[in-house]
């Protein structure tokens, strides 16, 4: 007997699920995926508030994109908006350092949209959008080692570092990797580094504030740090790649451009934008200067992501905040 070989979906006919879609990182997805032909169920937790209007005025919106109401505590709800989808992007979760906000959503939400996909039965591929915080968070880890895809957090340090956003994000790729083990539902996963870029929903998310504290004047200082950024776009584009090549079944994806200390991105906003309040002090004058890890973006190159330099990504996000309205346009000056 002669089995065809699966065949791979790309946009066309298919109906696929994207969870938290009025997100930062989701709205660049269902933009994506409305362009390539996907229809869209994109889940909000209140499709009413205005916060979510701009997925209603992208293009092929009013004819391929339908918004659910769905908490990630509320299986029923999930199910509704799975059932009927060729695949699942899971994006939501809190963005949060407080522990009771953050891990029981994040935990316990992806193993609701991991169930409800098997439920569902009509499911090819769940991708759910893990972090670099699941990855790079171990204190064991020596300074050659290159971090890729087979390095966890460890959760006893997140734990005691009160890194509740970290530790609820490895928890959840855990399970997510356990409960898609358990159901037979096929898994991808793409690990982003702090995610930049242009908005396209009207509120400030927190990796824009990231960016933006640093040309408003709230941060006095830049800390001893380092840390990975890459651009939203890429990172919609990530997620659909991952989705679509047949290849990536089973696999984890580190979405990062490039690692920077904090001082670089620093130096790299005031070169662009003179006219604002770039911090040129470090917070920390004792310790030496933390090094910047070594990374490998190999996989996701090999499936063809291709990755916007940082300082471009940068720019963008600072000219998308002017034009949002969260950092006041002021005139070039002379320092
Ligand atoms: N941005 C980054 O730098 C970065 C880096 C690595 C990984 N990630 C991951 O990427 C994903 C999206 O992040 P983002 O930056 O786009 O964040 P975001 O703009 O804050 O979006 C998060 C989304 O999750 C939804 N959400 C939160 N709690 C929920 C709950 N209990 N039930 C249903 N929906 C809930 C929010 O919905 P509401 O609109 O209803 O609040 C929002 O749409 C997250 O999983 C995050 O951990 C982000």
């Amino acid at each position: 007997m002669v089995v065809a070989a699966a065949p791979v979906i790309i946009g066309g006919e298919q109906t696929v699920c994207v969870t938290g879609a009025g997100g930062f990182i989701a709205s660049w997805l269902v933009k994506l995926l409305l362009e390539k032909g996907y229809t869209v169920k994109g889940t909000v937790r209140n499709p009413d508030d205005p916060k979510n209007d701009h997925l209603r005025a992208m293009e092929g919106a009013a004819e391929r994109l339908v918004l659910c109401k769905a908490d990630l505590l509320d299986y029923d709800a999930l199910l509704e908006a799975i059932r009927g989808c060729h695949g699942v992007f899971h994006t939501a979760s809190p963005v949060t350092d407080d522990p009771e906000q953050m891990v029981e959503p994040a935990v316990r939400g992806t193993r609701n949209v991991i169930n409800a996909a098997a439920e569902a039965g009509t499911v090819r591929r769940v991708v759910f959008t893990s972090s670099i915080g699941a990855v790079t968070m171990n204190p064991n880890r020596g300074p050659e080692v290159v971090v890729d895809e087979s390095c966890w957090s460890d959760l006893e340090f997140c734990k005691n570092t009160k890194n509740w956003y970290c530790y609820g994000k490895t928890v959840a790729e855990q399970s997510a990797w356990e409960v898609a083990r358990e159901k037979g539902v096929e898994l991808a996963v793409v690990n982003p580094v702090l995610v930049m870029g242009p908005l396209l929903q009207p509120q400030v998310n927190a990796s824009a504030a990231h960016i933006l504290k640093y040309l408003d004047g709230s941060a006095r200082r830049f800390a001893n740090a380092v840390q990975g950024y890459v651009d939203v776009r890429d990172v919609a584009a990530a997620h659909l790649r991952v989705f679509e090549a047949a290849a990536a079944a089973g696999k984890r994806f580190i979405c990062a451009e490039r690692v920077l200390h904090r001082e670089d991105v620093v130096r790299t906003l005031a070169k662009l934008f003179p006219e604002y309040p770039v911090p040129n002090k470090c917070s920390d004058e004792v310790n030496p200067r933390k090094k910047p890890y070594n990374f490998s973006n190999q996989a996701l190159r090999q499936l063809g992501v291709e990755f916007r330099p940082v300082s471009q990504s940068l720019y963008e996000t600072a000219k998308s905040l002017q034009e949002k309205g969260h950092l006041p346009v002021r005139p070039d000056q002379d320092y």
